[in-house]
Parts: C-alpha cells; structure tokens; sequence
C-alpha cells in the first residue's frame, strides 16, 4: 500500500530550550528564518507525502496556528491533541484515527535532515516489502546509549551502501556494556497500521513515558521490522548546541546570506 501520510510529533515540553520554550515552542524555533517544522514538512513533501499530522499540545496554540497557514497545493496539514506529555510512543497513538487504517512515517522534527533521500528510501523499502522500516545510523560507541540500539540479523558489519538490514532486537538507550551494536535508531520510521495495535499493549518505561521502540522491539520479535543505515547529513536539533550548529550550517549553504555569514566569521577568527 503506498504511504501517503506523515505523522509529525510535537507535543514535547522542550525542556532543553527552556526559557525559550516558554515563549516559542522547540518545533518552530528558527533555521535562521525558517520554522524549523518547515524543514520537516518540506523532507515529507518531497518525499512524495500528500498528508501532514502534527501532534500537538493544548498548551503550544502556535504550533496549531503554524499548520494552517502550512497547506499547500500539494500537502494538507492538521492537527491532533496529546492532552499529556506521555512519550513518543503514546504522542504516535495520538494520530490513530486522523492515520486510519493505512502506513505512514513517523518524522520527528528536532531531527533535520539534508534532504529527502532517507524518507523515500524508507517509503520505497516498505511499500517493497509491507514490513516498518527504519533510519539508521552507525555511531561511536560512546554515544550508542543516547539512542535507541538495534540489534542486526547474522551478522555484526554494516556500511551505509547496505540497502536494508533485517533487525532481531531493538533496546532503547542501552547502558555502556549493554549495547548490541554501533548502529543507532534515527528519526525517520515508515510504520505499518499494525503499530497501533503494539502501542496499545506497551506499558510506560522507567519515567513513566510510553516509548515507541517498545512496539519496535515487539515487531522484532516477530521478524517485522527492517532498517536502512544512513549516512545522510543530520542535524540533531534537539539540543541547543545542535540548534546552533544547524542554523550555522544551513546558513552557509544559503545563496542569500551564505557568503555574507562566512566573511564574517572569517574575520571574526581571524589572528
Ligand atoms: P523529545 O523528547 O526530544 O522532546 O521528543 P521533548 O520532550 O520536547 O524534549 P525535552 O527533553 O523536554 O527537551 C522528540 C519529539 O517527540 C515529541 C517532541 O515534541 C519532539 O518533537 N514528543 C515527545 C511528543 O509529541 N510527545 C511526548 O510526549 C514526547
């Protein structure tokens, strides 16, 4: 079946943004001068999607206001309610009745990427195979229990010029000695309606969140769930140090302001 729609979760409190989530939330804090869900929406656009869901909180008006004036011809946007901050996994069941009874991709928007080429690599691998598929990355081992942590079929190498691998096991944030391999869980998730069935099962982790690679290890173990290992330039904007360094980037690569940006900081490190 082809998948249409995406799901944008963006119900989170922000605390890592505090005190400017009190003013604006995390998802529309600005790319230099663009919303930073609009890079989003944009990936999903490109990527073929027809419909836009962003979960959204009652307490961040802004967000619903910044969906409607997102429509476009060729992608409608709405919104739903997460009445609670109760995990990723609960903001995603959010969606289930706006999704209905069809795939769609799970795009978390304090992840921007380069382009779109992960999101239709995903869209393409599940619409081959029926089975969720999901972006992956290698990592430093010192950094593998930031992510979720998968474990790959028979084997213990891969290279992101692997089309797709099959996953056997999924642990999220897995302590030092605990992690099954350097190949973390990235942002971009093509999930089958079945999804919604495993999260209503789930019960919530350790700080009370109900967390979406619990379903993700449940359709493990039943051999449902396949990864592609990218490479693909990712600035992790949940972080406000990741913010900066997006905004740095993404500017240097505009034509407008690029080359006024880097004769700046050119001078400015100068001596
Ligand atoms: P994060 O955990 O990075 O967002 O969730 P957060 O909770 O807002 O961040 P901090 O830790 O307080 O700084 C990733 C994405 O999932 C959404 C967030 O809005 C973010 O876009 N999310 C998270 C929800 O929609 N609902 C939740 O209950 C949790």
């Amino acid at each position: 079946m082809a998948v249409r729609t995406a799901v944008i979760p963006a119900a989170g409190m922000g605390t890592r943004f505090l005190p400017a989530t009190r003013a604006t939330p995390k998802e529309l804090l600005p790319i230099y001068d663009t919303p930073a869900i609009q890079f989003v929406i944009d990936e999903a656009t490109a990527a073929g999607i027809e419909r836009v869901i962003i979960v959204t909180s009652r307490a961040k008006p802004s967000i619903e206001n910044y969906a409607s004036s997102a429509n476009t011809e060729k992608v409608a946007v709405s919104v739903v309610y997460q009445d609670s901050p109760l995990g990723l996994g609960h903001a995603v069941s959010c969606a289930r009745d706006a999704v209905g009874n069809e795939p769609f991709v799970v795009m978390l928007p304090d992840e921007i990427m380069g382009d779109a080429s992960l999101t239709k690599q995903l869209v393409a691998l599940y619409e081959k195979s029926g089975k969720t598929s999901i972006g992956l990355k290698k990592v430093p081992a010192s950094e593998v229990s930031s992510y979720g942590n998968v474990e790959i079929a028979g084997r213990t190498d891969v290279s992101p010029s692997d089309s797709a691998v099959a996953i056997t096991r999924v642990i999220e944030k897995p302590k030092p000695n605990e992690a099954v391999s350097d190949l973390v869980i990235i942002g971009r998730y093509v999930l089958a309606p079945s999804v919604f069935d495993h999260l209503a099962t789930i019960k919530p982790s350790a700080n009370g969140e109900f967390q979406l690679t619990d379903a993700l290890a449940l359709l493990a173990n039943d051999n449902q769930l396949l990864g592609i290992v990218s490479d693909i330039t990712r600035y992790d904007t949940g972080t406000p140090m990741g913010l900066l360094r997006a905004v740095i980037e993404i500017a240097l690569g505009r034509k407008d302001i690029g080359p006024q940006l880097q004769t700046w900081l050119e001078n400015k490190f100068q001596n």
